[in-house]
């Protein structure tokens, strides 16, 4: 068996256009711009990146996008005065705060000044309760991505077993969440579970989310099984550096019936997710 190559690529341009067709619409017929305020504190190379590809991919859907940068000795008081702001400022429609924070940061108390409603990435301890209890919340955007993907490659995904191997509060959990919303029987797994492999045999649907690279091997994989590869490592192999996931692709694509690829799979989701809840909360701040 080969697997079908689940394209994240071409999905999150769908997603983008849609989300560009609603804002101009929203600007013809409103007089309104969504706008996202990203913050980010220090010079991590890769959360520069990171922004800097939000930022604009936000314009190019037509959006307002403001980037604040912040030198990585801020203090507190200084950090939450700008979140402060941002919450106060009815041009922003969304607020990101990039993690992670430098270590003198309380990373909790930072995203939970956030205005719930203006929580783009779905982290306040508000919107994680609303999602927990089904309730209508904003979304964390990377496993609000593979959940899109999941639809859109499976139909109804009621009943299957879903094995969500990670419990970051980023994705893992709220992935869990989410994939019971749809009537998923839900395995959070983890680095201690026992016998993790057989576990994972048991998953019609794999989300795989630790961060470590290529750990799940093709045997892991039940047939036909649809695999979701969160995972971004960057390796060295052969002399040259390499992005893989955490399943080992190649053995894991000739026993699975879908896979998300790294790269191309559920990395381009994130951002277009970003976009979509920064749209969503526009439209909810807007009535
Ligand atoms: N750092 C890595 N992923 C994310 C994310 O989804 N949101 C934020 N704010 N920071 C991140």
């Amino acid at each position: 068996m080969s697997a079908t190559i689940i394209d994240g690529k071409a999905f999150a341009a769908t997603v983008r256009a849609q989300v560009a067709d609603h804002v101009a619409r929203l600007k013809a017929d409103h007089g309104l711009t969504p706008g996202l305020a990203v913050v980010l504190v220090g010079e991590d190379p890769a959360s520069e990146v990171y922004v800097r590809s939000k930022g604009k991919q936000t314009t190019e859907v037509g959006m307002n996008s403001t980037e604040h940068k912040l030198p990585a000795d801020t203090a507190e008081a200084d950090l939450l005065a700008l979140i402060a702001q941002l919450n106060a400022d009815p041009a922003v429609n969304g607020i990101l705060v990039q993690l992670p924070l430098p270590d003198h940061l309380d990373s909790d108390l930072v995203i939970n000044s956030i205005d719930p409603a203006k929580d783009v990435d779905g982290f306040h301890i508000s919107n994680v309760g609303l999602l927990g209890t089904g309730q209508k919340s904003m979304v964390p955007c990377t496993p609000l991505g593979c959940l899109m993907m999941l639809r859109a490659q499976l139909g109804s995904l009621s009943g299957l077993n879903a094995v969500v191997v990670g419990r970051s509060n980023i994705v893992g959990k709220p992935m869990a969440q989410l994939l019971l919303g749809d009537s998923c029987t839900v395995t959070i797994a983890h680095s201690r579970t026992k016998d993790l492999a057989e576990v994972c045999r048991g998953a019609d649907i794999l989300v795989a989310a630790v961060g470590r690279p290529e750990m799940i091997p093709g045997d892991w994989i039940k047939p036909g099984a649809t695999v979701v590869d969160v995972g971004i490592n960057r390796i060295e192999r052969d002399g040259k550096k390499t992005l893989v996931g955490d399943v080992a692709f190649a053995s894991a694509a000739a026993v699975a019936g879908a896979i998300t690829p790294v790269p191309g799979g559920v990395g381009p989701m994130t951002i277009a997710c970003l976009l979509a809840n920064t749209l969503t909360a526009t439209c909810r701040a807007n009535g």
